[in-house]
């Protein structure tokens, strides 16, 4: 889960790194390090913290080099400490190593290199890889490249790595196994960015190469690089050209990245349905759908797999399709679904929903789909990401990168992607009237408008946070397509807040959380107009006489609910199926206001990463 960054070229390669880490920090921020080769000698730094911690731990210390690694790490074997800290060195300090990603096999490793008299700094899996690299070489008395290669065939795990050597000062080699990893490259090979992801060089170069699964690169100065397989044959190099603006990439103004991407949501549901949805909104095409119409006609049934928020996406997507399709749909938890032995063959179509694209369970899952015959289509942000490549269609949501730890735009993205699939699907099978469909698709086109007014309320969201911040525990409840936004609600409020909260669906919670409610457990109840709305005023009901208190989201000129809620936001009227969209809204400034005035970490809650490429 971590963010590994290199540079060689002409550039101070210090600054770049940095700056590189930051943009990485998404992905692991409990420990930071850097090397930096120069006139023969290796300098590295590394501590405990954040990259802004390395920064001043580097403070007067020697930054030169036009070459380096850097790491931002999210432990997985080793507390985080600065000995834990990447990179990696060789016993004899020659050879340094950034890792994202488990080497499984490393306590054999480990065991056959203690025999051989190899001793070890830290607790970590990637210190017994650069070791066992340095065995090989010496040993073999190979180059750097060959050793690396022989090195990874005897090891079991993932990992996207990079190596330099000390007085090899134009050569850097880097490697990928489930772990991302994209080269920038510089104008006539004169400069090279190695990293997790494309935001740390996006500003130098357009041009990327992303290296596939157990692919070793060498990257030498001067050269074109020379792309190898693990069992020795070399790979072509597919340069693709990046489209992404440094904007994308900065806070705009705003205190958090968090609050920008909510903010954007206008925009990125603009960008999510551009080219897709006609101008009068009477039909809609995406070109994933449409060049494998049969597969998907002929779904006996699809099964959507995702993790966290994206889970939530598929289960307001399975109602959608359901509806729509009217072909049965089963969510699963990608990390569930690869290890429950599931029934799932030719006839099936798997959906993976991902932001990232890099969640390893999900990828998993996507890759257990396809050994079993299913057709697989991806709907992720990530362009180029592992889910990605991995899937046999699919469609991109297009938000932009998201950086905030807390998924938002990401999540409307994908709910807006799954119901075009459900209209592409639905208007072919004939499962849905004319009328309807372009009632839907309308309905998609007025969204950014609708979402633009609901921006407004932030500040009257602001101060109803500022009422709740005393709250140890929250019910979030909902019901039909608001039940997964009661779960989406409850997530974000734990994940930035770390206030305990639940989502439930609402008449559910007769059967037994209703036994919590008292003055001090406050309850959140999406409670727009639609086909239930009446259960779910029975169900508020319900709260208020057991003292509980309630917070309610109505939807405008709404009479019933807003006489018996303590506290009542509004949202504009929105078709059921397309509502969350909307009402994800004021859940999500609810979540990141409380947070804020808690004083948390919003964009990096603690213990959490934004791309999950660990089981
Ligand atoms: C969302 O706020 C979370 N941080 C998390 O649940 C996330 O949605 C999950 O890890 C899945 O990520 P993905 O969409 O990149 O696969
Ligand atoms: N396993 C390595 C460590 O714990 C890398 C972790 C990761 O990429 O998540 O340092």
């Amino acid at each position: 889960m971590c963010g590994i960054v290199a540079y060689i070229g002409k550039r101070e390669a210090y600054p770049v790194l940095i700056k590189g880490l930051h943009r990485l920090e998404y992905r692991g921020y409990d420990s930071a390090g850097i090397a930096l080769l120069h006139k023969k000698e290796m300098n590295i730094y590394k501590t405990k913290g954040k990259v802004a911690d390395l920064e001043k731990f580097v403070a007067g210390n020697d930054t030169q080099g036009h070459m380096g690694i850097a790491h931002t790490r999210w432990a997985t074997h080793g507390v985080p400490n600065a000995i834990n800290a990447h990179p990696h060195c060789s016993g004899n300090n020659n050879l340094a190593i950034i890792h994202n990603g488990i080497i499984e096999n490393y306590l054999l490793l480990k065991k056959a290199l203690q025999k051989q008299g190899y001793t070890f700094k830290s607790d970590t899996d990637t210190e017994v890889l650069v070791q066992l690299i340095d065995y090989i070489k010496t040993n073999n008395n190979c180059s750097l490249f060959d050793a690396v290669q022989t090195a990874l065939r005897k090891v079991v795990g993932a990992y996207a790595i990079a190596i330099v050597e000390k007085g090899n000062e134009g050569e850097i080699i880097a490697a990928r196994k489930s772990s991302p990893l994209a080269i920038g490259m510089g104008k006539d090979n004169e400069e090279f960015f190695i990293a997790s992801d494309v935001t740390p060089f996006a500003e130098y170069t357009n041009k990327v190469v992303y290296l596939k699964d157990e692919e070793v690169v060498r990257i030498r100065l001067g050269e074109s690089p020379k792309i190898v397989n693990l069992d020795k044959t070399e790979s072509e190099i597919n340069v693709e050209h990046l489209n992404m603006s440094l904007s994308q990439l900065e806070k705009g103004g705003y205190p958090h990245f968090m609050l920008k991407e909510i903010n954007e949501q206008p925009q990125t549901i603009l960008d999510c349905i551009r080219g897709r949805i006609n101008r009068p909104a009477t039909d809609v095409k995406l070109s994933g759908v449409m060049d494998h119409m049969d597969k998907l006609l002929s779904a006996r049934r699809f099964i959507i797999v995702a993790c966290g928020t994206s889970w939530h996406a598929g289960l307001i997507g399975k109602h959608m399709i359901e509806e729509f399709c009217r072909v049965p749909v089963q969510v699963e938890y990608a990390s569930e679904f690869r290890y429950c032995c599931p029934v799932v063959d030719e006839q099936d179509v798997v959906i993976a929903v991902s932001q990232s694209g890099e969640t390893a369970d999900t990828l998993a899952a996507v890759q257990l789909a396809k050994s079993k015959g299913a057709f697989v289509y991806g709907i992720c942000n990530v362009v180029g990401s592992s889910i990605a490549r991995n899937t046999d269609t699919g469609t991109y949501i297009h938000v932009g990168p998201e950086i905030g730890v807390a998924s938002t735009k990401a999540f409307t993205g994908q709910v807006t992607v799954l119901t075009m699939f459900a209209m592409c699907i639905a208007k072919m099978k004939r499962t849905i009237s004319k009328e309807r469909y372009e009632k839907i698709l309308k309905g998609l086109k007025s969204l950014p408008d609708l979402i633009k007014e609901v921006l407004q309320y932030g500040n009257k969201i602001k101060d109803l946070s500022a009422v709740f911040t005393y709250a140890h525990n929250f019910l979030y409840l909902g019901r039909g397509y608001n039940y997964p936004l009661a779960l989406e609600g409850a997530l974000k409020l734990k994940e930035i807040s770390y206030i305990h909260a639940e989502g439930y669906p609402s008449a559910e919670m007769k059967h037994g959380p209703i036994a919590l409610i008292d003055h001090e457990m406050p309850t959140f109840v999406i409670a727009t107009s639609d086909s239930i709305y009446e259960k779910t005023v029975s169900n508020i009901q319900e709260i208020k006489a057991r003292g509980g208190k309630v917070i309610a989201l109505v939807t405008k000129g709404d009479k019933f609910v807003s006489s018996m809620a303590d506290y009542i936001l509004e949202m504009p009227y929105v078709d059921e199926c397309l509502a969350p969209i909307v009402s994800c809204i004021p859940l999500q400034l609810f979540a990141y206001y409380i947070a804020v005035q808690k004083g948390r970490n919003v964009d990096q809650p603690r213990n959490l990463a934004k791309s999950v490429t660990v089981e």
